[in-house]
């Protein structure tokens, strides 16, 4: 009997799709062995034909043609990774349309249009596997959908965007400023195309949205995150941070909160305690903590970004792939298994009047009598309770002065309307930095 082949469609030969070819074409005995299939990447469409590339290929099995790519009909498994939500969804909404299983890394795409696509695969019969969406390397995805399958979620929280965090790490260590280090994070090929996804927290935004989806079954729009990137971290706050025993995270949250039925997603500067279980993973790891009503809390800690690790998360999904043609495929059926199987389209937003925290606030002020009581003034007006307040001697001919507040909980509302109203301050030389002060275990 001749062996069974399944062909791929490579969409995007970029750094993850060179790495994806490589590990397939490295291990391609291993997994004969393990699925009794032979799994060949027989077309690859790439944007620019001419451009020169670290891996060779067969000229004649790559196109400038994406759509052609993944409608061959020899092509059963279509990988976009293309990234954008522009020729990338036209490609997916096509070969799901034809039936085909598509894997995706790209979690722009899936906060945008994750509901559509889904509905489509179920429709045509296809399937949609997006492992590589979140947090690079870690298994998270699975984790969720298989391994903690019976679990209700109240939190889940994580750092899951490893350009911010590998940018982070070398501010605290070396003490740099962030576009120095952003250079050597797309050299490295943790990067987006366009810096504005990592460093805004957009991209993490994104995993955010992805990952409340499959906990709970609820597709929160991308504009309902509250967001606040990196790019106005200072060594000021570096530095309180690590004499204070934290670190600074971009952390991403996805809070449930079942007596009021909502649902919070946040990607904000966060102090992170060094003593607890996020505050020492640095570099371009990525770590995210699961708080399941069964099971607990749990923590998965590995490479967030990357060529290889993102491709072991693409390849997960190739041989899941793989196991659904060869024990059921089109002519036998294959069930649509929903990736989220709690239905969440009845829950609702959280309030900010809901949300409580400890917070920190950089303020920059004219060195003058009286700036320190008017400070006061708005946090008493607001009912916010100060934890602290550093202020370090400058010389006297200095005119501006960094203060650094602390407060005890507050609501989430409250500290915003106090960083509005210490703008409007005269004696503010900049605007307030704010972010809150995280409690996780
Ligand atoms: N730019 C992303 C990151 C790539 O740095 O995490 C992985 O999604």
């Amino acid at each position: 009997m001749s062996e069974r082949v399944i062909n791929i469609g490579l969409c995007g030969f970029g750094v993850v799709g060179q790495g994806v070819l490589d590990h397939l074409e490295r291990k391609r005995s291993v997994l004969r062995e393990q699925l009794g299939v032979n799994i060949v990447v027989s077309r690859i469409a790439v944007r620019n034909l001419s451009k020169a590339r670290d891996i060779n290929v067969d000229p004649s099995i790559v196109s400038g043609d994406a759509l052609s790519v993944a409608l061959d009909p020899d092509v059963e498994i279509v990988c976009e990774l293309m990234g954008g939500t522009g020729i990338a969804r036209e490609v997916t909404v096509a070969a799901l349309k034809a039936g085909k299983i598509v894997i995706t890394a790209n979690k722009a795409l899936l906060c945008d249009h994750g509901e559509e696509l889904l509905s489509l695969a179920r429709e045509h019969d296809g399937h949609l596997l997006f492992e590589a969406s979140v947090a690079g390397g870690i298994p998270v995805i699975k984790a969720i959908r298989e391994g903690l399958v019976i679990n209700e979620f109240s939190s889940i929280y994580g750092i899951l965007n490893g350009t911010c965090n590998y940018i982070l790490t070398r501010m605290a260590n070396e003490g740099l400023s962030y576009p120095e280090i952003l250079v050597e994070a797309k050299e490295l090929g943790y990067a987006e195309a366009k810096e504005s996804l990592d460093v805004d927290g957009i991209d993490a935004a994104h995993k955010a949205v992805v990952l409340a989806y499959l906990a709970h079954g609820k597709w929160v729009a991308l504009e309902d995150v509250r967001r606040q990137g990196i790019t106005d971290i200072s060594q000021e706050d570096i530095q309180f941070a690590k004499n204070s025993g934290y670190a600074v995270k971009l952390i991403a949250v996805v809070d449930r909160d079942r007596a009021l039925n909502s649902l919070r997603v946040s990607v904000l500067p966060t102090l992170v305690s060094k003593q607890c279980s996020l505050g020492s993973v640095d570099g371009v790891h990525n770590a995210v903590a699961i708080h399941g009503d069964v099971v607990g809390e749990t923590v998965y800690i590995g490479p967030g970004a990357g060529r290889d690790a993102t491709a072991s998360a693409v390849i997960s999904d190739v041989v899941d792939a793989a196991k659904l043609l060869i024990f059921g495929g089109p002519e036998g059926g294959y069930p649509f298994l929903d990736p989220a199987p709690r239905n969440g389209s009845n829950i609702v937003l959280a309030s900010a009047k809901d949300l409580k925290s400890r917070y920190y606030v950089r303020l920059v002020v004219v060195d003058k009598p009286g700036v320190m009581a008017e400070i006061a003034s708005v946090l008493a007006a607001r009912e916010v309770s100060l934890a602290s307040v550093t202020q370090k001697e400058v010389g006297e001919d200095e005119e501006r002065v960094s203060l650094i507040i602390t407060t005890h909980l507050t609501t989430e509302q409250a500290i915003l309307d106090v960083v509005e109203d210490l703008g409007n301050l005269e004696s503010l030389e900049e605007k307030p930095f704010s972010m809150p002060i995280g409690n996780f275990a």
